[in-house]
């Protein structure tokens, strides 16, 4: 066996082609290839064996038969083989190009498969993790690697009429691996499909379909002897080498709005192919990117083709799966984040309508990780780039990409790779690209951050069509792109809104820039979905749960869906922003304009008016509203009004009544407190203030200003007392505000009296919040006025200049856990942060404790409702009644447990309801990958209010 893994060579793989199946007549043509007769699927049981290291192979390995089974296509470690990890950046081996690790597992694979002898024959493998030999009958048929490559071999010459075997080795590692540092999972083995294609002598082998805006297509045969092409009823035959041309009179415009295809049939020998063609066009001209001549917007995902009960290995079904979920979230684009995704993702996409960026496998990033000393150093970036050694695979890397996929409709813009610096390699690879195709290229790592004058030579004047980036602050774009005259491309945020755990914050910042300048093109929320493994018994899991020592921790779960595909509060903010109309409601009008290019809105509209949470009248039509223009309606006035626009009749992959687009309006309304007034006793006891109402006592804690007793007729309904808070349970967006938080010991902080006042029904606390070790950070009074069946408190709070902000500020308690049911006037249902409640309304709710907490895998704060005036929880008996203008949560656990609980699925059994009732909360942003949060969302650094607290 050579050691072919030590290079990036691929040994008697044929030429990459245009990814299609052929059939054998005109009526299977369009059908699923599992239909094909001339598809034979080796999929289905292997046997396995496992070697520790490919050293311990022999070279006849192939004449053992392994003893267990796996089926195919998997990823081994689903299947108990090496171990699960999960890294990011860094290199999970030495990095010292090209070598890999002699302990480098590798997997041989077997099994038996009987086929007729006939024409030419070829062996197709989808996807292999890292590379493979592959052995017929016992012959060396040849090597390949680049895993989300098809490597396709011609066996016609190894194939046996009957019973043959085959054999492949699978290496976790080899040179090619230095490529493919994507943040991901580090699956091996045969992941995609394998099958034998049995072809006719002097078949088709490539061919390009293009098209133009007045409904042009051109065919162009690039490999194979001849072929008959038809579209529309006009046949054409055309030799290898040559282009045909048909014209479509008023053609159908394909886009992701209206995703009409052409049906054109490829012909030769007994073969037919079926080609779906989209006529558009995609390009970038005099600054903007146009697609079908429209500057659209691409309101994107990055997705991985990913699936957690079998990793790197996905079905059709799943992504149909994620496809209909993103329709309806209003998805319009994909980016391939960072390899090209299964062949049939793309017919999806041409079929239900997705624009898509479609990256090549290629990933370099732990250059930049590789030594110590120079931690992301900018200047290691290029290692791989600027290597001599890896020229070749990586211009390969990009013609298996753009040769597979070029007669895609869906793919508007070819991506060079993700986060691999810039060099050489890659400036020849864009010009094979650019000598190929005409699509716009993409490619990200030029970053502007990179200060050198090559870098920057790179960001004005590189090959690329679109000036990429991603996370830049919204302040970069307008103030810096925008602005920037030398820049003349167009901006598209290739990744944004790092949509880890609790968040993002940021989407209405971002699109309220992008929506006001056609040089915006759109962005892709990084990402679609969690990357959680579910394997075993227990729940998601991510990096560091298998024992590995070199992880990332849960930086996999930042999707703005779960990884078993649920949808999320978090869904609902993208789906708001990237609704496909704007509504204005003035002066009794509703006008609606629609957001598309190219297809018209059919859906009805129904208004909803209601009177403090009570619907008092609804009023429902259908409205078509056509590309780029609004219609306006008469509506009434109320205290809420909801629009909401939801499809009339099935649409692609969406059914009707699916709701696309909704916005509700609060009128600001009085709302009567239920403060009664009445004559209350204040007694000092020491330590302690009791106050005492109708039917109600308070105690006030002296030491802390907390009220550490409530009862009612005699009984206590206060678990632990209602205090001072600051902690909130740091979202994965607070990961580095959160050093700050825990230098500041915020998360132990407490509250230190140190003057009471008592004056009639009032006792006023000043005070500080204070942490051992360290000086206060936050000085306060704290005046608690007392009537015959609640109290107010009124803060005045200031803190120190140089402390960092605080989480929150507030009040906590732990409540009996039968207060479970809870209504509340505020911003819901989904839960609300200052900066992250575009898809709620404020209205008027309710909900129970256990629905209220929401389940991020890494628990993490939730549930928190802004901008609330009124809210109760009950017993049933007892009810806690809190007016103001705050924030709120009421969840089955505190702030402490969420903190320190790593997985969801590890959380105790309750003890308790902990109600958080905030003056202050900060917001939540997107800095787990994003901008450092806006400041105007911070806990201000002086926080006054009044809080009414009720007990009924
Ligand atoms: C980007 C990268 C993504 C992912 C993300 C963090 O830098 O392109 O692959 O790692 O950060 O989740
Ligand atoms: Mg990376």
């Amino acid at each position: 066996m050579k050691k072919y893994y030590e290079s990036t060579d691929a040994i008697n793989v044929v030429a990459p082609r245009a990814y299609y199946i052929p059939f054998s007549n005109r009526e299977d043509a369009f059908k699923q290839r599992k239909e094909s007769d001339r598809l034979l699927y080796l999929n289905g049981e292997w046997k396995i064996r496992e070697y520790a290291s490919v050293l311990d192979v022999e070279d006849d390995f192939f004449a053992v038969t392994p003893e267990d089974k796996i089926e195919v296509p998997s990823c081994v470690q689903y299947y108990g083989y090496d171990h699960f990890q999960y890294t990011n950046i860094n290199y999970p081996f030495p990095f010292d190009p090209p070598f890999v690790p002699n302990e480098n597992p590798c997997y041989h694979y077997q099994r038996f498969f009987t086929v007729k002898k006939s024409g030419k024959q070829y062996l197709n493998f989808e996807g292999v993790d890292s590379c493979f030999y592959l052995y017929l009958n016992d012959k060396f048929v040849g090597f390949s690697q680049i895993s989300h490559r098809v490597s396709e071999f011609d066996i016609t010459d190894f194939l046996i009429d009957g019973e043959n075997k085959i054999d492949v080795l699978v290496l976790k590692w080899c040179a090619g691996s230095y490529l493919e540092d994507q943040d991901k999972l580090r699956f091996t083995g045969i992941f995609r499909d394998v099958y034998i294609l049995t072809r006719p002598n002097g078949h088709i082998v490539d061919y390009k379909v293009e098209t133009d805006a007045v409904g042009r297509v051109k065919f162009t045969l690039l490999g194979g002897e001849e072929a008959t092409v038809t579209l529309l009823a006009e046949s054409k035959t055309v030799k290898a080498g040559e282009t045909v041309e048909f014209k479509i009179e008023n053609p159908v415009l394909w886009s992701a709005e209206n995703p009409y295809l052409y049906d054109l049939y490829i012909e030769h020998n007994g073969e037919v192919i079926g080609e779906k063609v989209g006529v558009r066009t995609t390009e970038v001209k005099d600054g903007l990117y146009l697609f079908n001549g429209e500057p659209i917007k691409l309101r994107g995902v990055n997705r991985h083709d990913f699936n957690c009960k079998t990793g790197a290995t996905v079905t059709v079904e799943n992504i149909i799966e994620d496809l209909t979920l993103m329709k309806k979230l209003n998805v319009n684009a994909i980016r391939t984040s960072h390899y090209p995704n299964m062949p049939e993702f793309y017919q999806l996409c041409d079929r239900y309508g997705f624009y898509v960026i479609d990256e090549s496998d290629l990933e370099t990033h732990g250059t930049q990780a590789c030594e110590y000393e120079s931690q992301w150093a900018i200047d290691k970036y290029d290692l791989i780039m600027a290597n001599p050694l890896f020229e070749k695979g990586i211009l390969e890397r990009q013609i298996c990409n753009v040769t597979r996929d070029k007669n895609r409709p869906c793919v508007i813009m070819w991506s060079l790779g993700n986060e691999s610096g810039y060099g050489d390699n890659l400036e020849k690879a864009v010009k094979w690209v650019r000598a190929n195709d005409t699509r716009p290229v993409h490619y990200e790592s030029i970053n502007v951050e990179r200060k050198t004058e090559r870098a920057f030579g790179y960001y004005y004047n590189a090959e690329l069509d679109v000036v990429s980036r991603m996370y830049p602050s919204v302040e970069w774009m307008r103030d810096e792109y925008l602005p920037d005259e030398k820049q003349t491309r167009p901006l598209v945020l290739c990744e944004y809104c790092h949509a880890m755990g609790n968040g993002p914050g940021d989407f209405k910042a971002y699109w309220d820039l992008i929506n006001s300048s056609d040089r915006l093109m759109g962005a892709f929320t990084w990402e679609w979905a969690d990357h959680g493994v579910l394997y075993g018994d227990k729940g998601l899991r991510y990096g560091g749960d298998f024992g590995e020592t070199l992880h990332d921790g849960n930086f996999c779960m930042d999707g703005i869906i779960t990884a078993d595909r649920r949808l999320t509060q978090k869904s609902m903010e993208m789906k708001k922003i990237y609704e496909p109309v704007v509504f204005e409601k003035k002066d009794g009008e509703l006008k609606i304009t629609s957001r598309q290019f190219f297809a018209p809105i059919v859906a009805r509209l129904t208004v909803t008016y209601k009177d403090m949470g009570k619907v008092v009248g609804e009023e429902s039509t259908v409205v078509g509203i056509e590309p780029r223009k609004s219609v306006t309606l008469p509506v009434k006035d109320a205290h809420v009004t909801i629009v909401s626009l939801t499809l009339v009749t099935d649409c692609g992959l969406l059914k009707a009544g699916q709701e696309i687009a909704r916005e509700g309006y609060t009128e600001k309304v009085n709302i009567v407190s239920d403060l009664a007034e009445g004559k209350t006793e204040i007694a000092e006891k020491g330590r302690y203030i009791t106050a005492n109402g109708k039917d109600v006592e308070w105690t006030l804690d002296k030491a802390n200003a907390s009220v550490c007793s409530i009862k009612k007729n005699g009984k206590e309904l206060l678990y632990t007392p209602l205090s001072l808070a600051v902690w909130r349970a740091p979202t994965d967006n607070d990961r580095n505000v959160r050093v700050e938080w825990e230098n500041l010991r915020y998360n132990e902080m407490f509250s230190e009296v140190r003057e009471v006042a008592v004056k009639g029904n009032t006792v006023e606390f000043t005070g500080v919040l204070a942490t051992v070790k360290l000086v206060p950070a936050v000085k306060y009074t704290l005046k608690y006025t007392f009537g015959a069946n609640g109290f107010t408190a009124e803060i005045d709070s200031e803190r120190r200049e140089t402390n960092k902000y605080l989480p929150r500020l507030g009040f906590e308690t732990k409540l009996c856990k039968c207060f479970d049911k809870v209504s509340y006037y505020g911003y819901g249902s989904n839960e609300a942060y200052i900066d992250r409640r575009i898809s709620c309304v404020k209205d008027c709710y309710e909900d129970t404790v256990s629905n209220m907490m929401v389940h991020y895998v890494k628990p993490q704060e939730n549930g928190s409702h802004y901008g609330t005036e009124v809210m109760e929880i009950t017993n049933g008996t007892d009810t806690v009644r809190v007016e103001g203008d705050f924030s709120f949560s009421a969840l089955p656990y505190s702030a402490q447990t969420l903190t320190k609980t790593a997985h969801d699925w590890e959380l105790p059994e309750s003890d308790g309801t902990y109600l958080n009732v905030d003056y202050a909360m900060a917001g939540i942003g997107s800095n787990s990958c994003g901008p450092k949060l806006d400041e105007k969302f911070e806990t201000p650094r002086k926080v006054a209010g009044k809080l009414t607290f009720i007990i009924k």
